[in-house]
């Protein structure tokens, strides 16, 4: 299946036309994008607002919703015969705007003829071909593009997409039983001597041949307190953490996005294995507080809290854990967020602004390092799918850093951390809907429990 029924499309777009009550909206789907020389491109990837409104997962297609006249439009031309030779049999113009449910079609020369009338209203591009086209077909300049986009159109899309469908959650469920299969087969890879290289395949092969792919660059790594680490040429050693943080997308472009940290050697080390549990504690806690009306910001903040806990009660931070936390002190070793939204992209509408999907009037984004980097803050909602994935990572520039600075020499025990040096990262992620009654963890349960793991 690669498109829903088609009134799920006509009923998104009818309900973005009450959300906004008029105007005309553009969506330009994305364009096949060369990899060396135009005819040999990346693997395409449809825009997710226009897959939301739109469907159809293919090049040279555009969207428009007519607020003013209540009606949908799908812009684009029928297949030459040389593209049914290089590429073979499309559907008609005619035929996609019956699979989604559009009331008509236009070819693509009548598109700026078709707006020059018209106050049009289009959300940030992130690819400069977009922009071009966009400032070609409205006759302005890719500056006024750049700068023009509609926040009203901004915030109706992200206030409809956050909130999953059934349809939604079934097909993000999907992408996790991909994803398990994934992980289940690299559990059963990891050896002394083989290269990341050789987990990063098993990854892509086990998507690839589920139909689905990658949804992000799988970060499968020794070396896991590099955070988005994308290289794969270290080889796995008996006493090393192999941090895999891999999700499939499905052919509908559903994502899922999940880490588990193995150790290379049969079991964990005592070291290694204090440390995991306190990051498995810190995640299933956090998963237990995902609820509506709870703010996300709230959640991260637990996070850091039995972290720096956790941390204490190993000898390696002091003081008090509130105060620590208030400070930013365990950003030495939980740099990040606490998780991030999650539906037809990995990071949830990150195009729309990640202001605008994770913060409102009521929460701001902190400027503190570690807690910054917090892409969901605001108050959770019924519908909502979201990551939760902490982490403990000792980062040897970082600490010699701080440790220079003295920074927060009142709650970090630098003298301890000589033995953890080379001790990379963990991260434990999943993926949870917030629903009325309480969290769900999505998709087939993917062992973290150590000895799960060590079996
Ligand atoms: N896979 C990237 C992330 O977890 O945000
Ligand atoms: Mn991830
Ligand atoms: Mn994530």
């Amino acid at each position: 299946m690669i498109l829903f029924d088609a009134t799920i499309y006509s009923a998104r777009r009818k309900a973005l036309m009450k959300a906004l009550g008029k105007g005309v909206y553009l969506f330009p789907g994305a364009t096949d994008q060369p990899f060396n020389y135009k005819g040999n491109t990346y693997p395409f990837r449809q825009d997710s607002s226009f897959l939301y409104y739109f469907g159809h997962p293919q090049p040279g297609l555009t969207g428009i919703i007519d607020a003013d006249n209540g009606k949908s439009i799908l812009v684009g031309d029928d297949a030459e015969i040389e593209d049914v030779v290089w590429m073979g049999p499309q559907l008609t113009m005619a035929e996609r705007i019956h699979h989604i449910d559009a009331d008509q079609h236009l070819p693509s020369a009548d598109l700026s003829e078709w707006l020059r009338t018209k106050e049009v209203h289009y959300l940030p591009q992130y690819h400069a071909d977009r922009l071009f086209y966009l400032a070609e077909v409205l006759g302005k300049s890719t500056d006024e593009i750049k700068t023009g986009h509609s926040h009203a159109l901004v915030h109706a899309v992200i206030q409809q997409r956050s909130h999953k469908g059934a349809e939604e959650i079934e097909q993000m469920e999907h992408a996790l039983h991909i994803t398990h299969a994934i992980h289940s087969q690299i559990s059963k890879s990891i050896t002394p001597g083989k290269l990341e290289a050789h987990i990063r395949g098993v990854a892509e092969g086990v998507a690839f041949a589920n139909q689905g792919r990658l949804a992000y660059q799988a970060i499968c790594t020794v070396n896991g307190h590099t955070l988005h680490n994308n290289h794969y040429h270290r080889s796995l050693k008996h006493g090393d953490m192999l941090l895999c943080d891999i999700g499939a997308e499905t052919m509908m472009g559903y994502a899922g996005d999940i880490t588990r940290s193995y150790p290379v050697s049969p079991k964990f080390s005592p070291q290694q294995a204090e440390i995991y549990d306190l990051v498995l504690k810190a995640e299933t806690e956090c998963i237990k507080a995902v609820k509506p009306g709870v703010r996300y910001l709230d959640v991260h903040l637990q996070a850091a809290k039995i972290i720096t806990e956790g941390l204490k009660a190993i000898g390696l931070m002091q003081g008090d854990a509130d105060e620590a936390v208030a400070a930013g002190a365990h950003a030495l070793f939980f740099p990040h967020g606490l998780g991030h939204m999650i539906g037809l992209d990995v990071h949830d509408m990150e195009g729309l602004g990640e202001d605008n999907v994770g913060y409102d009037a009521t929460t701001k984004r902190s400027k503190q390092f570690g807690t910054a980097y917090l892409r969901l803050a605001k108050k959770l909602e019924p519908g909502f799918v979201l990551t939760v994935e902490p982490g403990i990572y000792f980062i040897p520039e970082l600490i010699d850093l701080w440790e220079k600075e003295q920074k927060f020499k009142d709650f970090i025990c630098y003298n301890k951390l000589a033995p953890y040096r080379n001790f990379t990262g963990i991260r434990i992620e999943d993926n949870v809907l917030v629903a009325e009654n309480g969290p769900v963890v999505l998709g087939p349960e993917i062992p973290k429990q150590r000895e799960e793991i060590e079996k």
